[in-house]
């Protein structure tokens, strides 16, 4: 049998590195993955990859560790997922945001440097650019985040540019919108939506929900990046949006639609605090270069994602049950007020 490229992915027990692996693992790359099992990763996701990708327990801030991985598995291509992502946690702290984001990816990209790969997908965010009332975001916007998460985010960018043009080291940037599908942790908008509509509960929407974001279906974002492994260039930066944008309060009225349910379960809340207006990515550079295009519409996302947590109402329990237990505490430190 030929040689199979070594992959290392870093957080794919998480969301979307998760939906990497499990197309990885189809497509028969060597796959080895690196997660320290933050409460939002859960080796639950990988159980389709099984026995088909190697499974690290580690925290990419702990230097050693990650040079002992990297010295064993001496993979090929690195693709870092590995990050704190809820921004109302991180406008309740920004520490975890700074430590993962920032300091891991720098621990990341030295031994990287060290071990000599071939090629390092940094998985970045639309966020970096902050929000636009009208027209589009390119890959050559400047970055001007809003939140302690994007910032974090914005910072991991910039250090990874910097090894690039500093050290030739042979990296690529995506930037992927709003992601949704299966396996999505429930604090993320449409799962904590479709489990709120499930129970009958009142379902939280920010300010007028007018706010809009473009929402790109996970295996569509996990083939883009798949694209990416095998033809990107290093130094280039790629949007992976999907021109999907929707209103807040329309995604929830969607899903209300889908389930059977009334629109009175809606509930405007106050507004989160820098809360970005709207993202729009403008992404012909990946369709013209990788000759990537989303394939899965909102409508038909949105009804596949719908019936996966329908099916899955366990494990979306066990999740919401432990968030309920996060946030009781936050209440009681007084470090937000309850909604109720
Ligand atoms: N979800 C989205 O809509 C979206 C959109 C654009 C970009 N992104 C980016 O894509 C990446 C993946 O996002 P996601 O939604 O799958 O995230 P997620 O929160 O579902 O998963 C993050 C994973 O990283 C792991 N992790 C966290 N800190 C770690 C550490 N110090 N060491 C090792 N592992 C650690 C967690 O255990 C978890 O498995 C992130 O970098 C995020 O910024 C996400």
């Amino acid at each position: 049998m030929a040689r199979r490229t070594k992959l290392l992915v870093t957080g794919a027990a998480g969301f979307i590195g998760s939906e990497f692996v499990r197309q990885a693992v189809r497509r028969e790359y060597a796959v080895a993955v690196v997660d320290k099992l933050s409460y939002a990763g859960d080796v639950q996701r990988l159980s389709e990859a099984g026995k088909a990708c190697t499974f690290f327990r580690a925290d990419i801030c702990n230097a050693r560790a990650v040079e002992k991985i990297f010295k064993k598995e001496k993979p090929e291509i690195v693709l870092h997922f590995a990050a704190e992502t809820h921004v109302d946690r991180s406008i309740l702290s920004g520490e975890a945001f700074i430590r993962t984001n920032v300091l891991g990816t720098q621990v990341l990209l030295d031994a990287a440097r060290k071990s000599g790969i071939h090629k390092f997908i940094h998985i970045s965010t639309d966020e970096v650019y902050g929000d636009i009332h009208t027209g589009q975001f390119y890959e050559h916007t400047p970055l001007n985040p809003s939140s302690p998460y994007s910032s974090s985010k914005a910072a991991a960018d910039l250090l990874v540019r910097a090894y690039v043009r500093t050290y030739g080291f042979p990296a690529v940037i995506l930037r992927p919108s709003n992601n949704y599908g299966p396996w999505q942790y429930p604090e993320k908008f449409i799962p904590v939506i479709i489990y709120k509509a499930l129970k009958n509960e009142k379902i939280p929407v920010f300010a007028k929900g007018l706010n809009v974001r473009e929402w790109l279906y996970v295996s569509d974002c996990a083939r883009a990046i798949m694209r990416s492994v095998q033809k990107a260039r290093p130094g280039e930066v790629y949007n992976v949006g999907s021109g999907d944008e929707r209103k807040n309060i329309e995604v929830a009225r969607n899903i209300l639609d889908i389930l059977g349910k009334p629109y009175s379960l809606i509930e405007f809340v106050a507004d989160r605090p820098g809360h970005d207006f709207r993202y729009s990515l403008n992404f012909t550079g990946i369709k013209r270069d990788l000759g990537w295009n989303p394939e899965i519409s909102f409508e038909e996302g949105l009804v596949k994602t719908v019936n996966w947590y329908v099916k899955h109402e366990n494990w979306l329990e066990r999740k919401v049950v432990y968030l309920r237990e996060y946030w009781k505490k936050v209440y009681k430190k007084g470090i937000r007020r309850s909604p109720k």
